[in-house]
Protein backbone atom coordinates (compact mmCIF):
# COMPACT_ATOMS: atom_id res chain seq x y z
CA UNK A 1 0.00 0.00 0.00
CA UNK A 2 1.30 3.49 -0.78
CA UNK A 3 2.26 5.67 2.50
CA UNK A 4 3.21 8.70 2.88
CA UNK A 5 6.13 10.22 3.64
CA UNK A 6 8.36 12.93 4.65
CA UNK A 7 11.27 14.81 1.98
CA UNK A 8 13.56 16.60 3.99
CA UNK A 9 16.37 18.63 3.72
CA UNK A 10 19.27 16.59 3.72
CA UNK A 11 23.09 17.24 4.78
CA UNK A 12 23.71 20.67 3.44
CA UNK A 13 27.30 21.22 4.10
CA UNK A 14 26.34 22.84 7.46
CA UNK A 15 24.10 25.64 6.27
CA UNK A 16 21.34 27.27 8.11
CA UNK A 17 18.50 29.00 7.40
CA UNK A 18 19.11 28.79 3.56
CA UNK A 19 16.26 31.01 1.36
CA UNK A 20 14.44 28.51 -1.06
CA UNK A 21 14.52 30.39 -4.27
CA UNK A 22 12.72 28.33 -6.35
CA UNK A 23 10.42 25.55 -6.11
CA UNK A 24 10.29 22.61 -9.05
CA UNK A 25 7.60 20.82 -8.49
CA UNK A 26 3.96 21.09 -7.47
CA UNK A 27 1.22 19.11 -5.59
CA UNK A 28 0.01 16.42 -8.00
CA UNK A 29 3.28 15.82 -9.38
CA UNK A 30 4.95 12.72 -9.83
CA UNK A 31 8.75 12.51 -8.85
CA UNK A 32 11.25 10.24 -9.86
CA UNK A 33 14.05 9.48 -7.40
CA UNK A 34 16.80 12.23 -6.95
CA UNK A 35 14.91 14.70 -8.58
CA UNK A 36 15.40 18.01 -7.65
CA UNK A 37 12.23 19.39 -5.36
CA UNK A 38 13.50 22.72 -4.16
CA UNK A 39 16.63 25.13 -5.00
CA UNK A 40 18.11 26.46 -2.06
CA UNK A 41 20.63 29.00 -2.04
CA UNK A 42 22.85 30.79 0.40
CA UNK A 43 25.61 33.58 -0.19
CA UNK A 44 28.50 31.11 -1.83
CA UNK A 45 26.20 28.07 -3.10
CA UNK A 46 23.22 26.81 -4.70
CA UNK A 47 21.90 23.60 -4.07
CA UNK A 48 19.26 21.40 -4.75
CA UNK A 49 17.27 19.20 -2.66
CA UNK A 50 16.17 15.74 -4.75
CA UNK A 51 13.33 13.73 -3.78
CA UNK A 52 14.57 10.47 -1.73
CA UNK A 53 12.28 8.56 -3.15
CA UNK A 54 9.73 8.27 -6.22
CA UNK A 55 5.85 9.28 -5.80
CA UNK A 56 3.43 11.82 -6.07
CA UNK A 57 3.64 14.96 -4.08
CA UNK A 58 0.88 14.90 -1.82
CA UNK A 59 1.85 18.44 -0.15
CA UNK A 60 4.25 20.91 -0.22
CA UNK A 61 5.54 22.38 3.09
CA UNK A 62 7.82 24.97 1.82
CA UNK A 63 7.33 28.10 -0.61
CA UNK A 64 9.90 30.66 -2.17
CA UNK A 65 11.63 32.92 0.61
CA UNK A 66 11.43 30.34 3.41
CA UNK A 67 14.90 29.20 5.39
CA UNK A 68 15.64 26.33 5.50
CA UNK A 69 18.17 24.00 7.62
CA UNK A 70 19.28 19.71 7.32
CA UNK A 71 16.43 18.12 8.87
CA UNK A 72 13.20 20.60 7.15
CA UNK A 73 10.52 19.02 5.66
CA UNK A 74 9.96 19.93 2.33
CA UNK A 75 7.06 17.91 0.46
CA UNK A 76 4.92 15.10 1.73
CA UNK A 77 5.08 12.44 -0.84
CA UNK A 78 3.26 9.30 -1.21
CA UNK A 79 6.00 6.80 -2.23
CA UNK A 80 5.17 4.73 -5.50
CA UNK A 81 6.77 1.80 -3.92
CA UNK A 82 6.33 1.20 -0.42
CA UNK A 83 9.57 -1.02 -0.12
CA UNK A 84 11.45 2.13 -1.69
CA UNK A 85 10.07 4.46 0.49
CA UNK A 86 11.20 2.55 3.45
CA UNK A 87 14.09 1.96 2.57
CA UNK A 88 14.34 5.73 1.83
CA UNK A 89 12.76 6.09 5.02
CA UNK A 90 16.17 7.01 6.92
CA UNK A 91 16.74 8.92 9.89
CA UNK A 92 17.00 13.06 9.90
CA UNK A 93 20.40 12.34 10.40
CA UNK A 94 20.90 10.30 7.05
CA UNK A 95 18.80 11.78 4.49
CA UNK A 96 19.48 12.00 1.08
CA UNK A 97 22.42 14.30 0.31
CA UNK A 98 22.07 17.73 -1.68
CA UNK A 99 23.31 18.34 -5.29
CA UNK A 100 25.39 21.63 -4.72
CA UNK A 101 27.01 24.04 -6.79
CA UNK A 102 28.92 26.99 -6.41
CA UNK A 103 28.22 30.09 -8.03
CA UNK A 104 31.57 30.85 -8.86
CA UNK A 105 34.07 28.75 -10.65
CA UNK A 106 36.15 26.75 -10.88
CA UNK A 107 34.33 23.81 -10.18
CA UNK A 108 34.98 21.01 -8.45
CA UNK A 109 33.03 17.42 -10.07
CA UNK A 110 33.10 13.87 -8.09
CA UNK A 111 33.82 11.24 -9.81
CA UNK A 112 31.03 8.81 -10.12
CA UNK A 113 31.41 6.00 -7.95
CA UNK A 114 31.79 2.16 -9.01
CA UNK A 115 28.39 1.67 -7.31
CA UNK A 116 26.95 4.61 -6.54
CA UNK A 117 24.78 4.23 -3.59
CA UNK A 118 21.14 5.42 -3.23
CA UNK A 119 20.78 9.39 -3.54
CA UNK A 120 24.44 10.12 -4.08
CA UNK A 121 24.27 13.37 -5.91
CA UNK A 122 26.71 14.85 -8.35
CA UNK A 123 28.45 17.92 -6.69
CA UNK A 124 29.51 20.66 -7.99
CA UNK A 125 31.43 23.46 -6.31
CA UNK A 126 33.99 26.49 -6.24
CA UNK A 127 37.58 25.22 -5.51
CA UNK A 128 38.32 28.26 -2.85
CA UNK A 129 35.57 25.99 -1.05
CA UNK A 130 36.66 22.46 -2.36
CA UNK A 131 37.33 21.26 1.35
CA UNK A 132 34.10 22.43 2.33
CA UNK A 133 32.82 20.71 -0.40
CA UNK A 134 34.38 17.32 0.16
CA UNK A 135 32.75 17.43 3.42
CA UNK A 136 29.44 18.76 2.18
CA UNK A 137 28.90 16.72 -0.35
CA UNK A 138 28.85 12.93 0.89
CA UNK A 139 30.93 10.84 -1.42
CA UNK A 140 29.56 7.42 -0.81
CA UNK A 141 32.18 5.49 -1.92
CA UNK A 142 34.47 7.39 -0.29
CA UNK A 143 35.87 8.74 -3.57
CA UNK A 144 37.66 11.90 -3.42
CA UNK A 145 36.29 14.80 -5.65
CA UNK A 146 38.57 15.53 -8.92
CA UNK A 147 38.83 18.76 -9.74
CA UNK A 148 38.02 20.30 -13.06
CA UNK A 149 39.27 24.09 -14.24
CA UNK A 150 36.16 25.79 -15.42
CA UNK A 151 38.00 28.63 -16.05
CA UNK A 152 40.15 26.38 -18.60
CA UNK A 153 37.29 24.57 -20.35
CA UNK A 154 35.07 27.66 -20.80
CA UNK A 155 37.43 31.16 -20.12
CA UNK A 156 35.86 33.94 -17.97
CA UNK A 157 32.32 32.18 -18.06
CA UNK A 158 30.56 29.76 -16.29
CA UNK A 159 26.68 30.13 -16.27
CA UNK A 160 24.75 30.53 -13.08
CA UNK A 161 21.78 27.77 -13.02
CA UNK A 162 20.50 25.16 -10.59
CA UNK A 163 21.59 21.74 -11.71
CA UNK A 164 17.53 20.92 -12.64
CA UNK A 165 17.97 23.95 -14.81
CA UNK A 166 21.18 22.82 -16.38
CA UNK A 167 19.54 19.64 -16.76
CA UNK A 168 16.37 21.22 -18.90
CA UNK A 169 19.25 22.67 -21.07
CA UNK A 170 21.32 19.54 -22.19
CA UNK A 171 18.08 17.90 -22.64
CA UNK A 172 16.65 20.59 -24.68
CA UNK A 173 20.99 21.21 -26.39
CA UNK A 174 21.04 24.62 -24.85
CA UNK A 175 23.91 26.19 -24.46
CA UNK A 176 23.90 27.87 -20.95
CA UNK A 177 26.54 30.27 -22.02
CA UNK A 178 24.21 31.66 -24.65
CA UNK A 179 21.15 32.35 -22.40
CA UNK A 180 21.05 35.57 -20.15
CA UNK A 181 20.04 34.81 -16.38
CA UNK A 182 17.07 37.06 -15.45
CA UNK A 183 16.85 35.93 -11.99
CA UNK A 184 18.09 37.32 -8.75
CA UNK A 185 22.48 37.76 -9.38
CA UNK A 186 21.67 37.18 -12.47
CA UNK A 187 21.27 33.08 -11.86
CA UNK A 188 19.27 31.35 -14.90
CA UNK A 189 15.67 30.23 -14.48
CA UNK A 190 14.11 27.10 -16.34
CA UNK A 191 11.94 30.20 -17.97
CA UNK A 192 15.21 32.10 -19.10
CA UNK A 193 15.88 28.29 -20.87
CA UNK A 194 12.86 28.23 -22.09
CA UNK A 195 12.40 31.66 -23.89
CA UNK A 196 15.94 31.63 -25.41
CA UNK A 197 14.51 28.20 -27.25
CA UNK A 198 11.49 30.17 -28.62
CA UNK A 199 13.61 33.40 -29.27
CA UNK A 200 15.64 30.69 -31.36
CA UNK A 201 12.82 29.43 -33.12
CA UNK A 202 11.10 32.75 -33.99
CA UNK A 203 14.43 34.38 -35.30
CA UNK A 204 16.03 31.16 -36.74
CA UNK A 205 18.91 31.09 -34.04
CA UNK A 206 22.35 32.57 -36.04
CA UNK A 207 19.74 34.64 -37.96
CA UNK A 208 19.95 36.83 -35.02
CA UNK A 209 23.09 37.85 -36.16
CA UNK A 210 21.97 39.52 -39.18
CA UNK A 211 22.39 43.48 -39.19
CA UNK A 212 18.48 43.47 -38.45
CA UNK A 213 18.28 41.40 -35.77
CA UNK A 214 19.51 43.71 -33.31
CA UNK A 215 22.45 41.43 -32.30
CA UNK A 216 20.42 38.95 -29.69
CA UNK A 217 24.41 37.76 -28.08
CA UNK A 218 23.11 37.10 -24.97
CA UNK A 219 26.62 38.72 -23.27
CA UNK A 220 27.48 38.08 -20.03
CA UNK A 221 26.37 41.36 -17.50
CA UNK A 222 29.90 43.49 -17.31
CA UNK A 223 32.08 42.30 -14.44
CA UNK A 224 31.34 44.59 -11.42
CA UNK A 225 34.79 45.40 -9.51
CA UNK A 226 35.00 47.58 -6.68
CA UNK A 227 38.31 48.98 -7.89
CA UNK A 228 38.90 50.77 -4.58
CA UNK A 229 39.52 47.11 -2.70
CA UNK A 230 42.57 47.29 -4.61
CA UNK A 231 43.67 50.44 -4.33
CA UNK A 232 43.26 54.32 -4.97
CA UNK A 233 41.14 55.35 -7.97
CA UNK A 234 39.06 57.99 -9.27
CA UNK A 235 36.12 58.63 -11.94
CA UNK A 236 36.23 60.02 -15.12
CA UNK A 237 33.11 60.40 -16.96
CA UNK A 238 34.05 58.98 -21.18
CA UNK A 239 33.37 62.38 -23.45
CA UNK A 240 30.35 62.64 -25.29
CA UNK A 241 31.50 61.85 -29.03
CA UNK A 242 33.45 58.65 -26.92
CA UNK A 243 30.19 57.13 -25.78
CA UNK A 244 28.67 58.09 -28.88
CA UNK A 245 31.38 56.38 -31.18
CA UNK A 246 32.19 53.55 -28.88
CA UNK A 247 28.40 52.57 -28.83
CA UNK A 248 29.28 52.61 -32.39
CA UNK A 249 32.22 50.16 -33.19
CA UNK A 250 30.51 48.12 -30.09
CA UNK A 251 27.84 47.11 -32.34
CA UNK A 252 30.14 47.13 -35.56
CA UNK A 253 32.49 44.86 -34.21
CA UNK A 254 30.14 42.79 -32.68
CA UNK A 255 27.82 42.83 -35.49
CA UNK A 256 30.10 42.47 -38.89
CA UNK A 257 32.51 39.57 -39.14
CA UNK A 258 35.55 41.42 -39.44
CA UNK A 259 39.08 39.92 -41.31
CA UNK A 260 41.80 42.58 -42.02
CA UNK A 261 44.20 42.05 -44.98
CA UNK A 262 47.50 43.52 -44.74
CA UNK A 263 49.83 44.49 -47.66
CA UNK A 264 52.91 46.84 -48.45
CA UNK A 265 53.00 49.63 -51.23
CA UNK A 266 56.42 50.94 -52.03
CA UNK A 267 55.94 54.93 -51.32
CA UNK A 268 59.65 55.83 -52.52
CA UNK A 269 58.67 57.41 -55.99
CA UNK A 270 55.35 58.95 -54.12
CA UNK A 271 57.21 60.21 -51.38
CA UNK A 272 59.91 61.57 -53.31
CA UNK A 273 57.19 63.31 -55.76
CA UNK A 274 55.23 64.83 -52.43
CA UNK A 275 58.64 66.59 -51.16
CA UNK A 276 59.08 67.91 -54.61
CA UNK A 277 55.85 69.30 -54.33
CA UNK A 278 55.61 70.90 -51.15
CA UNK A 279 59.05 72.63 -51.86
CA UNK A 280 57.51 74.19 -54.92
CA UNK A 281 54.52 75.01 -52.98
CA UNK A 282 55.89 76.01 -49.75
CA UNK A 283 55.46 80.16 -50.49
CA UNK A 284 51.39 79.21 -51.54
CA UNK A 285 51.53 77.63 -48.02
CA UNK A 286 49.82 74.26 -49.72
CA UNK A 287 51.14 71.61 -47.62
CA UNK A 288 50.33 68.03 -49.29
CA UNK A 289 49.98 65.20 -47.23
CA UNK A 290 50.26 61.03 -48.07
CA UNK A 291 46.73 60.97 -46.69
CA UNK A 292 45.39 63.01 -49.81
CA UNK A 293 47.33 60.23 -52.28
CA UNK A 294 46.11 57.12 -50.30
CA UNK A 295 42.65 59.10 -50.89
CA UNK A 296 42.89 59.60 -54.28
CA UNK A 297 44.16 55.90 -55.00
CA UNK A 298 41.70 54.49 -52.82
CA UNK A 299 38.91 56.11 -55.27
CA UNK A 300 40.89 54.66 -58.06
CA UNK A 301 40.79 51.11 -56.06
CA UNK A 302 36.63 51.50 -55.22
CA UNK A 303 35.92 52.49 -58.88
CA UNK A 304 38.16 48.71 -59.97
CA UNK A 305 35.98 46.70 -57.30
CA UNK A 306 32.77 48.47 -57.07
CA UNK A 307 31.50 46.42 -54.12
CA UNK A 308 33.98 47.88 -51.87
CA UNK A 309 31.44 50.96 -52.61
CA UNK A 310 28.40 50.04 -50.71
CA UNK A 311 26.65 49.18 -47.52
CA UNK A 312 24.46 46.07 -46.78
CA UNK A 313 20.56 46.71 -45.90
CA UNK A 314 19.29 46.05 -43.11
CA UNK A 315 17.79 42.55 -43.87
CA UNK A 316 21.78 41.64 -45.27
CA UNK A 317 20.34 40.57 -48.42
CA UNK A 318 20.51 43.60 -50.20
CA UNK A 319 23.89 45.58 -51.44
CA UNK A 320 23.26 49.50 -52.52
CA UNK A 321 26.05 50.67 -54.57
CA UNK A 322 27.00 54.22 -54.58
CA UNK A 323 27.96 55.93 -57.45
CA UNK A 324 29.80 59.09 -55.44
CA UNK A 325 32.97 58.87 -53.55
CA UNK A 326 32.74 60.44 -50.34
CA UNK A 327 35.82 59.40 -48.06
CA UNK A 328 35.78 59.63 -44.38
CA UNK A 329 39.41 60.06 -42.93
CA UNK A 330 40.03 58.94 -39.00
CA UNK A 331 40.51 62.07 -37.01
CA UNK A 332 41.73 62.60 -33.43
CA UNK A 333 40.87 64.85 -31.29
CA UNK A 334 41.14 65.69 -27.62
CA UNK A 335 37.47 64.51 -27.23
CA UNK A 336 37.77 61.59 -29.11
CA UNK A 337 37.78 59.93 -32.71
CA UNK A 338 35.61 61.51 -35.47
CA UNK A 339 35.21 60.69 -39.09
CA UNK A 340 34.83 64.28 -41.25
CA UNK A 341 33.89 63.12 -44.49
CA UNK A 342 35.32 64.73 -48.13
CA UNK A 343 32.61 64.79 -50.70
CA UNK A 344 33.42 63.87 -54.01
CA UNK A 345 36.89 62.74 -54.35
CA UNK A 346 37.30 61.42 -57.90
CA UNK A 347 36.63 65.14 -58.90
CA UNK A 348 39.07 66.44 -56.90
CA UNK A 349 43.14 66.68 -57.29
CA UNK A 350 45.19 65.97 -54.15
CA UNK A 351 46.13 69.89 -53.51
CA UNK A 352 42.25 70.41 -53.40
CA UNK A 353 42.13 66.98 -50.83
CA UNK A 354 45.15 67.97 -49.13
CA UNK A 355 43.82 71.82 -48.41
CA UNK A 356 40.27 69.60 -47.85
CA UNK A 357 41.42 67.11 -45.13
CA UNK A 358 43.36 70.21 -42.75
CA UNK A 359 40.57 72.38 -42.80
CA UNK A 360 38.12 69.78 -41.73
CA UNK A 361 40.80 67.96 -39.13
CA UNK A 362 41.78 71.37 -38.19
CA UNK A 363 37.46 71.78 -37.16
CA UNK A 364 37.59 68.47 -35.55
CA UNK A 365 39.85 69.19 -33.20
CA UNK A 366 38.41 73.05 -32.43
CA UNK A 367 34.84 70.84 -31.96
CA UNK A 368 33.15 72.75 -34.63
CA UNK A 369 32.29 70.00 -37.22
CA UNK A 370 29.15 69.91 -38.13
CA UNK A 371 27.41 66.70 -38.54
CA UNK A 372 26.87 67.31 -42.85
CA UNK A 373 30.52 67.25 -42.08
CA UNK A 374 30.36 63.92 -40.98
CA UNK A 375 27.57 61.80 -43.13
CA UNK A 376 27.48 60.59 -46.27
CA UNK A 377 30.62 58.49 -46.06
CA UNK A 378 31.42 55.48 -48.63
CA UNK A 379 34.88 54.09 -47.14
CA UNK A 380 36.95 55.52 -44.33
CA UNK A 381 40.54 55.65 -43.86
CA UNK A 382 42.21 55.61 -40.42
CA UNK A 383 45.82 57.16 -40.92
CA UNK A 384 48.29 56.69 -37.50
CA UNK A 385 50.81 56.96 -40.21
CA UNK A 386 51.62 59.72 -38.18
CA UNK A 387 51.93 58.42 -34.59
CA UNK A 388 53.64 55.15 -35.85
CA UNK A 389 52.98 51.37 -35.48
CA UNK A 390 53.50 48.28 -38.55
CA UNK A 391 50.04 47.37 -38.80
CA UNK A 392 46.46 47.08 -37.00
CA UNK A 393 42.78 46.35 -36.91
CA UNK A 394 40.78 49.51 -37.95
CA UNK A 395 36.73 49.09 -37.15
CA UNK A 396 34.60 48.65 -40.33
CA UNK A 397 32.73 52.16 -39.91
CA UNK A 398 28.69 50.80 -40.74
CA UNK A 399 27.03 50.68 -43.09
CA UNK A 400 30.19 50.77 -44.94
CA UNK A 401 31.88 47.40 -45.54
CA UNK A 402 35.62 48.36 -45.83
CA UNK A 403 37.81 50.38 -44.27
CA UNK A 404 41.85 51.43 -44.80
CA UNK A 405 44.54 51.65 -41.75
CA UNK A 406 47.57 52.76 -42.53
CA UNK A 407 50.95 52.86 -40.23
CA UNK A 408 53.84 54.69 -40.22
CA UNK A 409 56.39 54.19 -43.64
CA UNK A 410 59.92 53.15 -43.13
CA UNK A 411 62.61 52.61 -45.39
CA UNK A 412 62.75 48.61 -45.48
CA UNK A 413 65.29 46.64 -47.97
CA UNK A 414 63.84 44.84 -50.76
CA UNK A 415 65.13 42.62 -53.42
CA UNK A 416 64.75 43.79 -56.67
CA UNK A 417 65.81 40.82 -58.50
CA UNK A 418 69.41 41.68 -58.13
CA UNK A 419 69.95 42.91 -54.79
CA UNK A 420 68.73 44.67 -51.92
CA UNK A 421 67.40 48.44 -51.87
CA UNK A 422 66.15 50.39 -49.76
CA UNK A 423 62.55 51.40 -50.49
CA UNK A 424 59.90 53.47 -48.42
CA UNK A 425 57.57 50.97 -47.07
CA UNK A 426 53.79 52.01 -46.15
CA UNK A 427 51.80 49.41 -44.38
CA UNK A 428 48.36 49.10 -44.89
CA UNK A 429 45.49 47.24 -43.22
CA UNK A 430 42.25 47.00 -44.94
CA UNK A 431 39.69 45.80 -42.60
CA UNK A 432 36.48 44.37 -44.52
CA UNK A 433 32.85 43.13 -43.97
CA UNK A 434 33.25 39.66 -44.96
CA UNK A 435 29.58 39.04 -45.89
CA UNK A 436 29.99 41.19 -48.77
CA UNK A 437 33.76 41.01 -49.32
CA UNK A 438 35.55 37.45 -50.00
CA UNK A 439 38.90 37.39 -49.21
CA UNK A 440 40.44 37.47 -52.57
CA UNK A 441 38.68 40.39 -53.50
CA UNK A 442 40.06 42.03 -50.26
CA UNK A 443 43.57 40.94 -51.04
CA UNK A 444 43.10 42.06 -54.88
CA UNK A 445 41.36 45.70 -53.98
CA UNK A 446 44.64 45.85 -51.48
CA UNK A 447 47.31 44.81 -53.99
CA UNK A 448 45.69 46.70 -56.81
CA UNK A 449 45.80 50.06 -54.01
CA UNK A 450 49.42 49.30 -53.32
CA UNK A 451 50.47 49.21 -56.96
CA UNK A 452 48.13 52.54 -57.08
CA UNK A 453 50.25 54.23 -54.52
CA UNK A 454 53.44 52.43 -56.05
CA UNK A 455 53.21 54.68 -59.00
CA UNK A 456 50.31 57.14 -59.00
CA UNK A 457 49.88 57.61 -62.76
CA UNK A 458 48.23 54.11 -62.71
CA UNK A 459 44.94 56.41 -60.97
CA UNK A 460 44.42 58.23 -64.83
CA UNK A 461 44.08 54.85 -66.43
N1 LIG B 1 54.16 57.29 -42.52
C1 LIG B 1 55.13 58.11 -42.07
N2 LIG B 1 54.91 59.39 -41.76
C2 LIG B 1 53.66 59.85 -41.90
C3 LIG B 1 52.61 59.06 -42.34
C4 LIG B 1 52.91 57.72 -42.67
N3 LIG B 1 51.97 56.89 -43.11
N4 LIG B 1 51.50 59.78 -42.36
C5 LIG B 1 51.82 60.99 -41.92
N5 LIG B 1 53.12 61.03 -41.65
C6 LIG B 1 53.88 62.16 -41.18
C7 LIG B 1 53.49 63.38 -41.93
O1 LIG B 1 54.22 63.52 -43.14
C8 LIG B 1 53.82 64.46 -40.98
O2 LIG B 1 55.19 64.68 -40.97
P1 LIG B 1 55.78 66.18 -41.14
O3 LIG B 1 55.17 66.94 -40.00
O4 LIG B 1 57.24 66.00 -41.07
O5 LIG B 1 55.30 66.65 -42.44
C9 LIG B 1 53.49 63.82 -39.61
O6 LIG B 1 53.52 62.42 -39.86
C10 LIG B 1 52.15 64.20 -39.03
O7 LIG B 1 51.15 63.94 -39.98
P2 LIG B 1 49.62 64.12 -39.57
O8 LIG B 1 49.45 65.37 -38.80
O9 LIG B 1 49.14 62.91 -38.93
O10 LIG B 1 48.92 64.42 -40.94
P3 LIG B 1 48.15 63.45 -41.86
O11 LIG B 1 47.62 64.24 -42.97
O12 LIG B 1 48.96 62.28 -42.21
O13 LIG B 1 46.90 62.98 -40.98
C11 LIG B 1 44.95 63.16 -39.64
C12 LIG B 1 45.86 63.84 -40.65
C13 LIG B 1 43.78 64.03 -39.34
C14 LIG B 1 44.48 61.82 -40.22
C15 LIG B 1 45.79 62.86 -38.40
O14 LIG B 1 46.20 64.07 -37.82
C16 LIG B 1 45.06 62.08 -37.36
O15 LIG B 1 44.22 62.58 -36.61
N6 LIG B 1 45.41 60.79 -37.27
C17 LIG B 1 44.86 59.91 -36.26
C18 LIG B 1 43.75 59.09 -36.82
C19 LIG B 1 43.23 58.15 -35.79
O16 LIG B 1 43.10 58.46 -34.61
N7 LIG B 1 42.96 56.94 -36.19
C20 LIG B 1 42.60 55.92 -35.30
C21 LIG B 1 41.25 55.52 -35.54
S1 LIG B 1 40.91 54.07 -34.63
Amino acid sequence: MAELKEARVPDIGGYDDVPVIEVLVAVGDSVAKDQGLITLESDKATMEVPAPFAGVIKELKVKVGDALSEGSVVAMIEAADAGAAASADKPASAPAPAVIESKDDPIVEPVAPAAKPDNIAEVSIAASQAAQAAEAAPMGAGLPPVRFDAEALLPGKVPYASPAVRLFARELGVDLLQVSGSARGGRISKEDVQNHVKHALQTGGAATAAVGGGGGLNLLPWPKVDFAKFGETETKPLSKIKKISGANLARNWAMIPHVTQHDDADITGLEELRVALNKENEKAGIKLTMLAFIMKASVAALQKFPDFNSSLDASGENLTLKKYFHIGFAADTPNGLVVPVVRDVDRKGVIDIAHETSELAKKARDGKLGPAEMSGGCFSISSLGGIGGTAFTPIVNAPEVAILGVSKSATKPVWDGKQFAPRLILPLSLSYDHRVIDGAAAARFTAYLAQLLGDMRRVLL
